[in-house]
Protein backbone atom coordinates (compact mmCIF):
# COMPACT_ATOMS: atom_id res chain seq x y z
CA UNK A 1 0.00 0.00 0.00
CA UNK A 2 2.66 2.53 1.07
CA UNK A 3 4.59 1.15 -1.48
CA UNK A 4 2.23 1.67 -4.55
CA UNK A 5 1.57 5.36 -2.77
CA UNK A 6 4.90 6.42 -3.61
CA UNK A 7 5.85 5.19 -6.75
CA UNK A 8 2.19 6.90 -7.32
CA UNK A 9 3.83 9.97 -5.93
CA UNK A 10 7.19 9.43 -7.82
CA UNK A 11 5.32 9.46 -11.01
CA UNK A 12 3.17 12.14 -10.55
CA UNK A 13 6.42 14.60 -9.73
CA UNK A 14 8.01 12.72 -12.10
CA UNK A 15 11.03 11.60 -10.03
CA UNK A 16 13.00 8.67 -11.47
CA UNK A 17 13.12 5.79 -8.58
CA UNK A 18 15.30 2.67 -9.02
CA UNK A 19 13.23 -0.43 -9.35
CA UNK A 20 14.88 -3.32 -8.25
CA UNK A 21 11.90 -6.02 -9.08
CA UNK A 22 13.35 -6.09 -12.21
CA UNK A 23 16.64 -8.01 -11.34
CA UNK A 24 15.07 -10.69 -9.72
CA UNK A 25 11.94 -13.10 -10.85
CA UNK A 26 11.72 -13.46 -6.58
CA UNK A 27 10.73 -9.80 -6.42
CA UNK A 28 7.14 -9.15 -6.97
CA UNK A 29 5.72 -7.13 -9.84
CA UNK A 30 4.26 -3.74 -9.26
CA UNK A 31 1.26 -3.06 -11.42
CA UNK A 32 0.91 -0.93 -13.46
CA UNK A 33 4.61 -0.80 -14.34
CA UNK A 34 5.62 2.83 -13.81
CA UNK A 35 6.00 5.06 -17.16
CA UNK A 36 9.94 5.51 -17.00
CA UNK A 37 11.28 9.40 -16.90
CA UNK A 38 14.51 10.51 -18.24
CA UNK A 39 17.35 12.70 -17.08
CA UNK A 40 16.86 14.57 -20.62
CA UNK A 41 15.38 13.96 -23.73
CA UNK A 42 18.17 12.10 -26.56
CA UNK A 43 18.76 13.53 -30.18
CA UNK A 44 16.32 11.92 -32.70
CA UNK A 45 17.97 9.23 -35.15
CA UNK A 46 18.42 10.54 -38.65
CA UNK A 47 16.36 7.19 -39.47
CA UNK A 48 12.81 8.89 -38.01
CA UNK A 49 11.26 11.37 -40.79
CA UNK A 50 8.10 13.14 -39.73
CA UNK A 51 5.34 13.11 -42.39
CA UNK A 52 4.11 16.03 -40.83
CA UNK A 53 6.79 18.31 -39.30
CA UNK A 54 6.12 18.34 -35.30
CA UNK A 55 5.13 21.79 -33.94
CA UNK A 56 5.70 24.01 -36.88
CA UNK A 57 4.82 27.41 -35.23
CA UNK A 58 6.22 26.65 -31.89
CA UNK A 59 9.20 28.42 -30.36
CA UNK A 60 11.96 26.81 -31.86
CA UNK A 61 13.89 25.95 -28.03
CA UNK A 62 10.20 25.34 -26.43
CA UNK A 63 9.97 28.75 -24.52
CA UNK A 64 6.45 29.21 -23.10
CA UNK A 65 6.02 33.51 -22.70
CA UNK A 66 5.94 34.75 -19.10
CA UNK A 67 2.55 36.21 -18.03
CA UNK A 68 2.63 39.02 -15.28
CA UNK A 69 1.98 38.40 -12.12
CA UNK A 70 -1.51 39.97 -11.90
CA UNK A 71 -2.65 38.83 -15.54
CA UNK A 72 -5.65 36.44 -15.16
CA UNK A 73 -5.26 33.07 -17.77
CA UNK A 74 -8.41 31.41 -18.79
CA UNK A 75 -8.04 27.71 -19.65
CA UNK A 76 -9.94 25.90 -22.38
CA UNK A 77 -10.51 22.37 -23.08
CA UNK A 78 -10.03 21.44 -26.42
CA UNK A 79 -10.76 18.26 -28.21
CA UNK A 80 -11.22 17.26 -31.54
CA UNK A 81 -11.48 14.18 -33.94
CA UNK A 82 -8.01 12.92 -35.14
CA UNK A 83 -8.79 11.74 -38.47
CA UNK A 84 -11.10 14.42 -39.40
CA UNK A 85 -8.52 16.21 -41.96
CA UNK A 86 -8.67 13.57 -44.19
CA UNK A 87 -11.91 11.08 -43.68
CA UNK A 88 -14.37 12.66 -41.69
CA UNK A 89 -16.54 10.93 -39.77
CA UNK A 90 -15.79 7.13 -41.03
CA UNK A 91 -13.60 5.58 -38.34
CA UNK A 92 -13.35 7.93 -35.45
CA UNK A 93 -15.62 9.73 -34.58
CA UNK A 94 -14.61 9.12 -30.89
CA UNK A 95 -10.69 9.00 -31.93
CA UNK A 96 -10.14 12.20 -30.02
CA UNK A 97 -7.18 14.46 -29.88
CA UNK A 98 -7.03 16.68 -26.77
CA UNK A 99 -5.45 20.13 -26.06
CA UNK A 100 -5.09 22.58 -23.40
CA UNK A 101 -5.75 26.32 -24.57
CA UNK A 102 -4.88 29.98 -22.71
CA UNK A 103 -6.11 32.65 -22.90
CA UNK A 104 -4.18 36.22 -21.41
CA UNK A 105 -6.58 38.88 -20.54
CA UNK A 106 -3.53 41.85 -20.65
CA UNK A 107 -1.94 40.55 -23.53
CA UNK A 108 -5.19 40.12 -25.24
CA UNK A 109 -3.25 36.75 -26.83
CA UNK A 110 -4.60 33.42 -26.56
CA UNK A 111 -2.67 29.66 -26.84
CA UNK A 112 -2.45 26.20 -27.91
CA UNK A 113 -0.57 23.48 -25.57
CA UNK A 114 -0.80 19.91 -26.60
CA UNK A 115 1.19 16.62 -26.42
CA UNK A 116 1.56 14.19 -29.81
CA UNK A 117 4.01 12.04 -31.44
CA UNK A 118 7.14 13.61 -33.40
CA UNK A 119 6.62 10.96 -35.99
CA UNK A 120 3.02 10.08 -36.46
CA UNK A 121 0.71 7.47 -34.61
CA UNK A 122 1.82 4.45 -36.46
CA UNK A 123 5.28 4.81 -35.61
CA UNK A 124 4.40 5.09 -32.11
CA UNK A 125 2.74 1.82 -31.97
CA UNK A 126 4.61 -0.05 -34.07
CA UNK A 127 8.26 -0.22 -35.47
CA UNK A 128 10.40 -0.69 -38.30
CA UNK A 129 12.28 -3.79 -39.19
CA UNK A 130 15.59 -2.78 -40.68
CA UNK A 131 17.49 -5.17 -42.20
CA UNK A 132 20.94 -3.54 -41.05
CA UNK A 133 19.66 -3.43 -37.55
CA UNK A 134 18.91 -6.66 -35.16
CA UNK A 135 16.51 -4.97 -33.22
CA UNK A 136 13.37 -3.77 -34.28
CA UNK A 137 13.53 -0.11 -34.42
CA UNK A 138 11.33 2.93 -32.72
CA UNK A 139 10.57 6.03 -33.81
CA UNK A 140 8.37 7.04 -31.00
CA UNK A 141 9.26 9.90 -29.08
CA UNK A 142 6.34 12.17 -28.05
CA UNK A 143 6.53 16.10 -26.73
CA UNK A 144 4.58 18.95 -25.91
CA UNK A 145 3.95 21.46 -28.43
CA UNK A 146 3.11 25.66 -27.43
CA UNK A 147 2.06 27.71 -29.69
CA UNK A 148 0.72 31.25 -29.73
CA UNK A 149 -3.57 30.82 -31.09
CA UNK A 150 -5.98 28.98 -30.71
CA UNK A 151 -8.12 28.01 -33.91
CA UNK A 152 -11.70 28.03 -33.12
CA UNK A 153 -13.36 26.46 -35.95
CA UNK A 154 -11.09 23.59 -35.97
CA UNK A 155 -11.81 22.51 -31.81
CA UNK A 156 -15.37 23.77 -31.78
CA UNK A 157 -17.18 22.79 -34.79
CA UNK A 158 -17.04 18.95 -34.64
CA UNK A 159 -15.58 18.88 -31.01
CA UNK A 160 -15.46 21.00 -27.85
CA UNK A 161 -13.85 24.68 -27.17
CA UNK A 162 -15.10 25.28 -23.38
CA UNK A 163 -13.66 27.61 -21.03
CA UNK A 164 -12.91 25.93 -17.78
CA UNK A 165 -11.30 27.52 -15.23
CA UNK A 166 -9.13 31.09 -14.44
CA UNK A 167 -5.87 31.44 -13.02
CA UNK A 168 -3.32 34.17 -12.82
CA UNK A 169 -0.41 34.66 -14.34
CA UNK A 170 2.28 34.31 -11.25
CA UNK A 171 0.61 30.64 -10.80
CA UNK A 172 0.87 30.23 -14.84
CA UNK A 173 4.26 30.52 -15.10
CA UNK A 174 4.25 27.62 -12.65
CA UNK A 175 2.71 25.57 -14.49
CA UNK A 176 5.01 26.64 -17.79
CA UNK A 177 8.12 25.58 -15.76
CA UNK A 178 6.47 22.16 -15.04
CA UNK A 179 5.55 21.78 -18.52
CA UNK A 180 9.33 22.13 -19.64
CA UNK A 181 9.91 19.39 -16.86
CA UNK A 182 7.73 17.04 -18.07
CA UNK A 183 8.49 17.39 -21.43
CA UNK A 184 12.28 16.79 -20.55
CA UNK A 185 11.63 13.93 -18.86
CA UNK A 186 8.83 12.30 -20.62
CA UNK A 187 9.57 11.43 -23.87
CA UNK A 188 8.08 8.43 -25.33
CA UNK A 189 4.69 7.82 -26.38
CA UNK A 190 3.04 4.69 -25.16
CA UNK A 191 -0.43 3.59 -27.47
CA UNK A 192 -1.68 1.33 -25.06
CA UNK A 193 -3.48 0.84 -21.90
CA UNK A 194 -3.38 -2.57 -21.08
CA UNK A 195 -5.50 -3.80 -18.35
CA UNK A 196 -6.74 -7.70 -17.03
CA UNK A 197 -10.66 -7.17 -18.11
CA UNK A 198 -13.05 -4.38 -19.05
CA UNK A 199 -14.02 -4.20 -15.12
CA UNK A 200 -13.99 -1.26 -13.23
CA UNK A 201 -11.69 -3.22 -10.56
CA UNK A 202 -9.15 -4.90 -13.34
CA UNK A 203 -5.81 -4.63 -13.05
CA UNK A 204 -4.07 -1.98 -15.06
CA UNK A 205 -0.85 -3.44 -15.78
CA UNK A 206 0.32 -0.48 -18.26
CA UNK A 207 -0.45 3.07 -18.57
CA UNK A 208 -0.74 4.74 -21.99
CA UNK A 209 1.24 8.20 -22.15
CA UNK A 210 -0.51 9.89 -25.25
CA UNK A 211 -1.81 13.62 -25.52
CA UNK A 212 -4.77 13.43 -23.24
CA UNK A 213 -2.30 11.75 -20.20
CA UNK A 214 -0.88 14.87 -20.69
CA UNK A 215 -3.99 16.51 -20.89
CA UNK A 216 -4.85 15.07 -17.61
CA UNK A 217 -1.38 15.64 -15.68
CA UNK A 218 -1.94 19.17 -16.33
CA UNK A 219 -4.97 19.43 -15.22
CA UNK A 220 -3.83 17.97 -12.00
CA UNK A 221 -1.38 20.83 -11.78
CA UNK A 222 -3.82 23.19 -12.57
CA UNK A 223 -5.34 21.79 -9.54
CA UNK A 224 -2.87 21.48 -7.23
CA UNK A 225 -1.82 25.30 -8.30
CA UNK A 226 -5.19 25.83 -6.81
CA UNK A 227 -7.09 26.40 -9.92
CA UNK A 228 -11.04 24.90 -10.14
CA UNK A 229 -11.31 23.45 -13.12
CA UNK A 230 -15.45 22.51 -14.27
CA UNK A 231 -16.94 21.54 -17.45
CA UNK A 232 -20.76 21.75 -18.42
CA UNK A 233 -20.60 18.91 -20.09
CA UNK A 234 -19.50 14.86 -19.64
CA UNK A 235 -15.40 15.21 -20.15
CA UNK A 236 -14.92 11.91 -21.95
CA UNK A 237 -11.23 10.68 -23.76
CA UNK A 238 -10.57 8.28 -25.97
CA UNK A 239 -8.58 5.03 -24.72
CA UNK A 240 -6.82 2.20 -26.89
CA UNK A 241 -7.14 -1.04 -24.47
CA UNK A 242 -5.71 -3.82 -25.01
CA UNK A 243 -7.10 -7.00 -22.75
CA UNK A 244 -4.22 -9.72 -20.83
CA UNK A 245 -3.78 -11.69 -18.56
CA UNK A 246 -0.61 -10.84 -16.04
CA UNK A 247 1.97 -9.96 -18.53
CA UNK A 248 5.66 -11.54 -18.67
CA UNK A 249 8.55 -9.57 -18.72
CA UNK A 250 10.96 -10.56 -21.42
CA UNK A 251 14.04 -8.06 -21.37
CA UNK A 252 15.47 -5.13 -23.65
CA UNK A 253 17.01 -4.63 -26.87
CA UNK A 254 20.53 -6.11 -26.06
CA UNK A 255 18.94 -8.95 -24.11
CA UNK A 256 16.73 -10.27 -26.29
CA UNK A 257 18.34 -9.29 -29.93
CA UNK A 258 22.11 -8.99 -28.83
CA UNK A 259 22.36 -12.99 -27.65
CA UNK A 260 22.04 -16.19 -29.76
CA UNK A 261 20.01 -17.97 -26.84
CA UNK A 262 17.14 -15.97 -27.59
CA UNK A 263 17.69 -16.13 -31.00
CA UNK A 264 13.82 -17.51 -31.42
CA UNK A 265 11.80 -15.02 -29.58
CA UNK A 266 13.59 -12.82 -31.21
CA UNK A 267 12.82 -14.06 -34.49
CA UNK A 268 9.29 -14.31 -32.99
CA UNK A 269 9.01 -10.76 -31.91
CA UNK A 270 9.98 -9.49 -35.36
CA UNK A 271 7.46 -11.61 -36.97
CA UNK A 272 4.82 -10.09 -35.13
CA UNK A 273 5.57 -6.85 -35.72
CA UNK A 274 5.95 -7.50 -38.78
CA UNK A 275 2.30 -7.58 -39.65
CA UNK A 276 1.77 -4.30 -37.99
CA UNK A 277 4.56 -2.14 -39.33
CA UNK A 278 4.05 1.56 -39.99
CA UNK A 279 2.81 2.55 -42.88
CA UNK A 280 2.42 6.08 -44.52
CA UNK A 281 -1.21 6.64 -44.93
CA UNK A 282 -4.28 6.51 -42.49
CA UNK A 283 -6.28 3.42 -44.22
CA UNK A 284 -3.16 1.62 -44.28
CA UNK A 285 -2.97 1.87 -40.48
CA UNK A 286 -6.58 1.39 -39.95
CA UNK A 287 -6.28 -1.72 -42.09
CA UNK A 288 -3.46 -3.06 -40.23
CA UNK A 289 -5.09 -2.24 -36.81
CA UNK A 290 -7.86 -4.93 -38.17
CA UNK A 291 -5.09 -7.26 -39.02
CA UNK A 292 -3.81 -6.75 -35.90
CA UNK A 293 -7.45 -7.60 -34.31
CA UNK A 294 -7.44 -10.74 -36.12
CA UNK A 295 -3.66 -11.81 -35.20
CA UNK A 296 -4.27 -11.04 -31.68
CA UNK A 297 -7.30 -12.74 -31.92
CA UNK A 298 -5.94 -15.95 -33.22
CA UNK A 299 -3.02 -16.06 -31.46
CA UNK A 300 -4.07 -14.51 -27.93
CA UNK A 301 -0.37 -12.47 -27.79
CA UNK A 302 0.89 -9.29 -27.78
CA UNK A 303 4.57 -8.16 -27.28
CA UNK A 304 4.23 -5.16 -25.99
CA UNK A 305 6.81 -2.40 -25.97
CA UNK A 306 7.19 -0.43 -22.75
CA UNK A 307 10.11 1.63 -21.15
CA UNK A 308 12.44 0.37 -23.95
CA UNK A 309 11.69 -3.25 -22.64
CA UNK A 310 9.44 -6.45 -24.35
CA UNK A 311 6.54 -8.09 -22.46
CA UNK A 312 4.45 -10.76 -23.39
CA UNK A 313 0.86 -10.22 -23.33
CA UNK A 314 -0.99 -13.55 -22.74
CA UNK A 315 -4.08 -11.74 -24.41
CA UNK A 316 -7.62 -12.30 -23.42
CA UNK A 317 -10.83 -11.41 -24.67
CA UNK A 318 -12.17 -8.50 -25.85
CA UNK A 319 -8.46 -8.29 -26.71
CA UNK A 320 -8.79 -4.62 -28.07
CA UNK A 321 -11.20 -2.26 -27.74
CA UNK A 322 -11.33 1.38 -28.31
CA UNK A 323 -13.42 3.32 -25.80
CA UNK A 324 -14.69 6.71 -25.57
CA UNK A 325 -15.25 7.09 -21.69
CA UNK A 326 -15.05 9.90 -18.98
CA UNK A 327 -12.36 11.05 -16.63
CA UNK A 328 -13.72 13.59 -14.46
CA UNK A 329 -11.82 16.82 -13.81
CA UNK A 330 -9.55 16.90 -10.28
C1 LIG B 1 7.38 6.82 -39.83
O1 LIG B 1 8.77 6.81 -39.89
C2 LIG B 1 9.24 6.56 -41.19
C3 LIG B 1 10.73 6.39 -41.09
O2 LIG B 1 11.34 7.46 -40.49
C4 LIG B 1 8.88 7.71 -42.10
O3 LIG B 1 9.34 7.47 -43.42
C5 LIG B 1 7.39 7.84 -42.10
O4 LIG B 1 7.03 9.00 -42.83
C6 LIG B 1 6.85 7.90 -40.71
N1 LIG B 1 5.45 7.69 -40.78
C7 LIG B 1 4.64 8.66 -40.77
C8 LIG B 1 3.21 8.31 -40.87
O5 LIG B 1 5.06 9.79 -40.64
C1 LIG C 1 9.23 19.76 -25.91
O1 LIG C 1 10.29 19.04 -26.52
C2 LIG C 1 10.29 19.08 -27.93
C3 LIG C 1 11.40 18.19 -28.43
O2 LIG C 1 12.62 18.57 -27.94
C4 LIG C 1 10.46 20.54 -28.39
O3 LIG C 1 10.42 20.59 -29.79
C5 LIG C 1 9.32 21.36 -27.81
O4 LIG C 1 9.49 22.72 -28.15
C6 LIG C 1 9.26 21.22 -26.30
N1 LIG C 1 8.06 21.86 -25.83
C7 LIG C 1 8.02 22.68 -24.78
C8 LIG C 1 6.71 23.30 -24.45
O5 LIG C 1 9.00 22.91 -24.11
C1 LIG D 1 -7.95 33.19 -29.93
O1 LIG D 1 -7.42 34.30 -30.67
C2 LIG D 1 -7.93 34.38 -32.00
C3 LIG D 1 -7.19 35.53 -32.67
O2 LIG D 1 -7.34 36.70 -31.97
C4 LIG D 1 -9.42 34.58 -31.99
O3 LIG D 1 -9.92 34.58 -33.31
C5 LIG D 1 -10.07 33.43 -31.23
O4 LIG D 1 -11.45 33.65 -31.10
C6 LIG D 1 -9.46 33.30 -29.84
N1 LIG D 1 -10.02 32.10 -29.20
C7 LIG D 1 -10.21 32.00 -27.89
C8 LIG D 1 -10.82 30.72 -27.42
O5 LIG D 1 -9.87 32.85 -27.11
C1 LIG E 1 -16.97 18.73 -39.19
O1 LIG E 1 -17.61 17.58 -39.70
C2 LIG E 1 -18.23 17.83 -40.96
C3 LIG E 1 -19.01 16.56 -41.34
O2 LIG E 1 -18.32 15.41 -41.03
C4 LIG E 1 -17.17 18.20 -42.00
O3 LIG E 1 -17.77 18.43 -43.25
C5 LIG E 1 -16.45 19.45 -41.51
O4 LIG E 1 -15.38 19.76 -42.41
C6 LIG E 1 -15.89 19.26 -40.13
N1 LIG E 1 -15.36 20.51 -39.65
C7 LIG E 1 -14.13 20.66 -39.18
C8 LIG E 1 -13.71 22.02 -38.74
O5 LIG E 1 -13.36 19.74 -39.06
C1 LIG F 1 -14.70 -6.60 -8.79
O1 LIG F 1 -14.00 -7.79 -8.43
C2 LIG F 1 -14.80 -8.78 -7.81
C3 LIG F 1 -13.93 -9.95 -7.38
O2 LIG F 1 -12.61 -9.81 -7.82
C4 LIG F 1 -15.91 -9.21 -8.73
O3 LIG F 1 -16.71 -10.21 -8.12
C5 LIG F 1 -16.76 -8.02 -9.09
O4 LIG F 1 -17.74 -8.39 -10.03
C6 LIG F 1 -15.90 -6.90 -9.69
N1 LIG F 1 -16.66 -5.69 -9.85
C7 LIG F 1 -16.94 -5.18 -11.04
C8 LIG F 1 -17.67 -3.90 -11.10
O5 LIG F 1 -16.58 -5.72 -12.08
C1 LIG G 1 19.48 -4.40 -20.76
O1 LIG G 1 19.24 -5.37 -19.78
C2 LIG G 1 20.41 -5.89 -19.18
C3 LIG G 1 19.99 -6.94 -18.19
O2 LIG G 1 19.07 -7.82 -18.73
C4 LIG G 1 21.17 -4.79 -18.48
O3 LIG G 1 22.38 -5.30 -17.96
C5 LIG G 1 21.49 -3.68 -19.48
O4 LIG G 1 22.08 -2.60 -18.80
C6 LIG G 1 20.23 -3.22 -20.16
N1 LIG G 1 20.56 -2.26 -21.20
C7 LIG G 1 20.03 -1.06 -21.27
C8 LIG G 1 20.47 -0.18 -22.40
O5 LIG G 1 19.21 -0.67 -20.45
C1 LIG H 1 -18.85 9.36 -21.98
O1 LIG H 1 -18.45 8.45 -20.96
C2 LIG H 1 -19.54 7.91 -20.24
C3 LIG H 1 -18.99 7.09 -19.06
O2 LIG H 1 -17.67 6.66 -19.25
C4 LIG H 1 -20.42 7.09 -21.17
O3 LIG H 1 -21.50 6.53 -20.46
C5 LIG H 1 -20.91 7.98 -22.28
O4 LIG H 1 -21.66 7.24 -23.21
C6 LIG H 1 -19.76 8.66 -23.00
N1 LIG H 1 -20.24 9.63 -23.97
C7 LIG H 1 -20.09 9.48 -25.28
C8 LIG H 1 -20.57 10.59 -26.13
O5 LIG H 1 -19.53 8.50 -25.75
Amino acid sequence: MTCNLVLFLSLLLGFSVCFPFRSGEEKRQKWPVPYKRFDYRPDVDSYCQALYPFCPTGDRDGRIPYMTESDVISVYRLQTPVWEFKYGDVLGKHIMHDAIGFRSSEKGINFTMEWYELFQLGNCTFPHLRPEVSAPFWCNQGAACFFEGIDDLHWSQNGTLEKIGELSGKRFNELAQWVQEDNTTGIYYETWTVRSDPSSNATVWFESYDCSQFVHRTYKKLSELGTKLSSQTQTNYTKLYLYSGEPKYLGNDSAIFGQPALKNLATDIKKFYYMFRPHQSFVEIALSLLEAYDKVVLDKRFYLYYNFEYWYLPMKYPYIQITYEEVPLP
